[in-house]
């Protein structure tokens, strides 16, 4: 399975100009990549962006309607967007958004043919109370509730410990890689074997190009989802290279 490196710009940049001018050096600097690279910016830059696998930081659940402010699955289908981002830890805490709201969202984008970053972790507070297993698999089960073995595959989880986000702490290997082996078995639980297997389990939190190796070939994510660092595109075509 081909790593997947994701780019989370968050809210940034201010203008078209410059999100073009990154767009364009990550297009760049991953000519020759063997991962699949998407780039998540604003919705508001999606139908400027070309040449790269592009994924929308988030959508509303419902198809269409009197939802002032909101995007739909569709809307982004048509842009051909490929990826959603969905449970980021920012959205679960500014937006009050809840595993159920969560959950009605992956539904809604696999529904609509969309493939879905659906991202999970623990604060540090859960951390600190050992609730970390408890709150990944709360997180995975509420999130994935009704997604059946065939809409799986359009499915990457990404593992973001709260307190690795934009944070400079990022997470050991050896901690990344006890989650990711226990997420994949809840997979398996959930799922089956053959089909957790092919579900990519992302690891995000602080990921810069001096630690993002180990989390591929070590840690055994199959995958990364990059923020702060993925709006400088040589920091960001360094990580890519570093996950082949
Ligand atoms: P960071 O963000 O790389 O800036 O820590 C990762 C994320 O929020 O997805």
């Amino acid at each position: 399975m081909k790593p997947l490196i994701a780019a989370n710009w968050k809210m940034n940049p201010s203008s078209r100009k410059e999100a073009r001018e990154i767009f364009e050096g990550i297009k760049k600097g991953v000519k020759n990549a063997k991962a699949v690279v998407v780039v998540c910016p604003p919705s508001v830059y999606l139908s400027e962006l070309k040449g790269l696998a592009l994924g929308a930081q988030n959508i509303y659940f419902e198809e269409k309607g009197a939802f002032t402010g909101e995007i739909s699955a569709a809307m982004l289908k048509d842009l051909n967007i490929e990826y959603i981002i969905t449970g980021h830890s920012e959205r679960r805490k500014y937006f009050n958004e809840t595993d159920e709201l969560v959950n009605k969202k992956i539904k809604k984008a696999l529904q609509a043919g969309l493939k879905v970053i659906f991202c999970i972790g623990e604060t540090a507070v859960e951390k600190d109370a050992e609730k970390k297993y408890e709150v990944l698999e709360r997180q995975l089960k509420e999130g994935l509730k009704g997604v059946t073995r065939d809409d799986s595959k359009n499915i990457s989880v990404a593992y973001e410990p709260v307190w690795a986000i934009g944070t400079g702490n990022n997470c050991s290997v050896e901690e990344t890689m006890s989650s990711v082996l226990y997420i994949r078995k809840m997979l398996v639980e959930m799922y089956n074997r053959e089909i957790a297997e092919k579900i990519r389990i992302l690891y995000g939190g602080s990921v810069k190009s001096d630690n993002s190796g180990g989390y591929i070939k070590k840690a055994g994510a199959n995958g990364l989802l990059v923020g702060g660092a993925s709006l400088n595109p040589e920091e960001f075509a360094k990580i890519v290279k570093s996950a082949e």
